[in-house]
């Protein structure tokens, strides 16, 4: 076999070796007893009946993604419709936007500092359905099911989930909007990180709610743990 030959098959196992190292795979599965209409940026959207899941690669050095799911949603044969809670902007495949309060979020940075994935669950946009976020590789899953909408306050109450106290009261308080000194808990939010303690309650909640591994690993996102 001649050099550049065998140089070229080396080339071609070093690029598809890059190449698989390159995505981290997200699973997403409806354990729910009702329709979930999955979301994620980057990534699009799918429908899933109960027990059904939804896979997507999200390439390497990913900021911003984020994961979440739809409710009572309809959609025409298009892909265009709306969604009770979740809803981005109108489309079946999210491109982009994210969704509407109240939703339950999974957020993601891939490959960041020292190549580590940082995860979490937030709340901080108020909670709609719940949630288990798992790592493929040795690290803490994130979970948020407790029953937030059912015994939301009676001010954050809309249909189909539990609301934030920034987009029903639009306070600097609440939405933090005068920089990180003036942003700390509050009722809300306490009563937010009570049923979910791993979960980012207010914006600055970081000590308690970031979580890391090591880059590569792949997730698996559970709807009703
Ligand atoms: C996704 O998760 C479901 C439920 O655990 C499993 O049946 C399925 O095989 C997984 N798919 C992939 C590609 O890992
Ligand atoms: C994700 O990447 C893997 C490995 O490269 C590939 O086998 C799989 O088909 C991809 N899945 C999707 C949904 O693109
Ligand atoms: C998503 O948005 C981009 C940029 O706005 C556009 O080029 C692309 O066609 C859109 N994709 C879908 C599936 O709508
Ligand atoms: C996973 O990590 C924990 C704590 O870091 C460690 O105690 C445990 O042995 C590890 N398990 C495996 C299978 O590597
Ligand atoms: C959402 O749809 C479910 C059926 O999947 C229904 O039971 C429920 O009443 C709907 N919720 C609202 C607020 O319309
Ligand atoms: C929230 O209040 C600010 C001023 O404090 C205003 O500029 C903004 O438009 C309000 N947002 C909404 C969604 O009402
Ligand atoms: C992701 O890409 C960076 C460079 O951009 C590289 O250092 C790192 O090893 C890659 N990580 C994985 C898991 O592919
Ligand atoms: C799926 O939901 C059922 C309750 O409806 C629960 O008992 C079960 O543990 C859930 N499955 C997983 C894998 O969490």
């Amino acid at each position: 076999m001649g050099v550049t030959k065998s140089l070229s098959i080396l080339l071609l196992v070093a690029v598809s070796f890059v190449a698989a190292a390159e995505a981290a795979n997200f699973n997403m599965t409806n354990n729910c007893t009702y329709t979930v209409w999955a979301a994620a940026v980057p990534g699009g959207g799918a429908r899933l009946k109960p027990g059904e899941s939804w896979n997507i690669n999200v390439t390497n050095g990913t900021t911003g993604g984020r994961i979440w799911g739809r409710t009572n949603c309809s959609f025409d044969n298009a892909g265009r419709g709306k969604c009770l809670t979740g809803d981005c902007n109108g489309v079946l495949e999210c491109n982009g936007t994210y969704g509407t309060a109240p939703n339950t979020l999974v957020e993601f940075a891939l490959n960041q500092y020292n190549d580590l994935d940082f995860y979490d669950i937030s709340v901080v946009d108020g909670f709609n359905i719940p949630l288990k976020l798992t790592p493929s590789y040795n690290c803490s899953s994130v979970k948020c099911a407790a029953d937030i909408t059912g015994e939301c306050p009676t001010e954050l109450r809309v249909p189909g989930g539990c609301n934030n106290p920034c987009t029903v009261f639009n306070t600097t308080e609440y939405c933090c909007t005068s920089g990180s000194a003036g942003c700390g808990p509050t009722d809300y939010s306490k009563f937010f990180k009570e049923r979910c303690p791993d979960a980012y309650s207010y914006p600055m909640d970081d000590a308690t709610s970031t979580f890391t591994c090591m880059g590569g690993s792949d997730y698996s996102v559970l709807f009703c743990p």
